[in-house]
């Protein structure tokens, strides 16, 4: 098939290293069909799903339910594992079974997964080290959290800034600190997940001169809102870690302008309407939609000069082919090698419209933004998922696992000292 693509710009499509389709068990929030929809219209050809699905993909049988699930997808995606307290028995299993990296809790968040104690966090580092897998960190330290909202609620605090107040900058930082000194001692490859404040950027710079091999990425709503956004959105803009105060937007942006911060990820986390607008802000669902809006959003601060289009591949679609091992080791060495492209427009404007995503939550703080420069076409290994901005029938089930391509470099595995390898062994 030959395409006219006079006017446009082709671009590796966009890998979003961060997104929870909820298939199996909360499909009236999204499912594999819906969440994979949105990617192919927001030019995304890659995903990672994450786990906190109903059962958790955290055993073998987990994860044959997530595969089942995911047999729908239109885009390829690769698979998180959970590493928790009590799963590091089957941490094997899953790694047999296809998981392409592993997703580990340190605070609650949507879910509700108990988050390991740092000794089973040190475990299942010293496991997964030896597979070479990278680990997915929820950064955020439950304890600090927990006596921090008990207060607040304790004093009948109850408005969508009181969420913020809960969640501070420690939060996030203390957590980020701690795995990097566990990925140090055991050769773990981590990655940071929602890093939403500056604080965080020093732990991560200096492990990284230590020579911890960690990545990290943030979201468009950490570079696009600020703490005004409780007041202008409500409700809506609860998302777990919190979007935060300006100077922390301002220091996540000068983040990716030195490379501390790797990529651009969305957090995709969908809920229904009703579940964004529940009586007090404690009951609200955390997170948003994203994978459909990412491309649009971020073109339009390329069209304003706030990055070049360079960086904007790089954060979307090289970086996190490197830190999730997608580049064929033979062969060219760019993302999107096997066609995976999305033709953005760059010069069209559109206006952010919940109802009009491909997303079953139709809900989005984005709502009513314009938006300047749009995938117009996505393919996914040649072919056409999303053509002229429809979708195209028939593409279900088009995807498939990254577990083709995925080729993590050797680990590493260091430090371990005698009394935890025979812990382990
Ligand atoms: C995510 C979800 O809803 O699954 N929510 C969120 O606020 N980000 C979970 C998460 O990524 O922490
Ligand atoms: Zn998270
Ligand atoms: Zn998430």
């Amino acid at each position: 098939e030959v395409l006219d693509a006079a006017g446009l710009h082709v671009l590796p499509g966009a890998i979003d290293v961060h997104v929870h389709f909820r298939d199996p068990g909360y499909t009236h929030k999204e499912d594999w069909d819906t969440g994979t929809a949105a990617a192919a219209m927001g030019g995304v050809t890659t995903v990672f799903e994450m786990p906190n699905v109903i059962p958790p993909t955290s055993t073998p049988e987990g994860l044959r339910a997530k595969q089942a699930a995911a047999a729908k997808a239109r885009v390829d995606f690769g698979l998180y594992g959970l590493l928790g307290e009590e799963n590091l028995e089957h941490v094997e299993a899953l790694v047999a079974g296809g998981v392409n990296a592993f997703k580990l809790y340190m605070g609650n968040t949507f879910g509700d997964l108990p988050s390991p104690s740092t000794g089973a966090m040190l475990e299942a580092f010293e496991i997964v080290a030896r597979h070479g897998l990278r680990i997915s960190l929820h950064a955020e330290t439950a304890s600090i959290m927990a006596r921090r909202t008990q207060r607040l609620r304790d004093a009948g605090k109850d408005t969508p800034l009181d969420h913020l107040r809960s969640r501070p900058a420690v939060v996030a930082t203390e957590a980020v600190s701690r795995a990097c000194v566990l990925a140090e001692w055991t050769g773990a490859r981590i990655h940071v997940l929602h890093i939403s404040s500056g604080d965080e950027l020093r732990p991560l710079r200096e492990a990284r001169a230590r020579g911890v091999d960690v990545t990290g990425e943030t979201c468009p709503h950490y570079l696009l809102f600020d703490e005004r956004a409780y007041d202008e959105i409500g409700p809506v803009i609860r998302v777990n870690p919190p979007v935060r105060e300006k100077p922390h937007q301002e220091a996540l942006w000068r983040g990716l302008a030195d490379g501390v911060i790797d990529m651009i990820a969305t957090d995709h986390a969908p809920h229904a309407p009703e579940e964004k607008t529940r009586n007090t802000i404690w009951q609200v669902d955390c997170g948003f939609p994203g994978v459909e809006t990412q491309m649009p959003l971020m073109l339009t601060q390329v069209a304003r000069g706030r990055l070049s289009l360079t960086d904007y591949v790089r954060l979307s679609a090289g970086a996190p082919a490197r830190a999730f091992g997608l580049f064929p080791r033979k062969g060219a060495l760019i993302p999107g090698a096997d066609a995976d492209i999305a033709v953005v427009d760059l010069a069209r404007e559109e206006r952010i419209a919940a109802g009009a995503l491909h997303s079953r939550a139709k809900v989005t703080p984005f709502e009513g933004m314009g938006v300047r420069g749009v995938p117009v076409h996505t393919l996914v290994r040649g072919r056409f998922v999303m053509r002229d901005r429809a979708l195209v029938p028939g593409t279900e089930g088009w995807g498939q696992s990254v577990g083709r391509v995925q080729r993590m470099p050797e680990p590493r595995p260091r430090h371990v000292d005698q009394t935890m390898a025979a812990i382990t062994a």
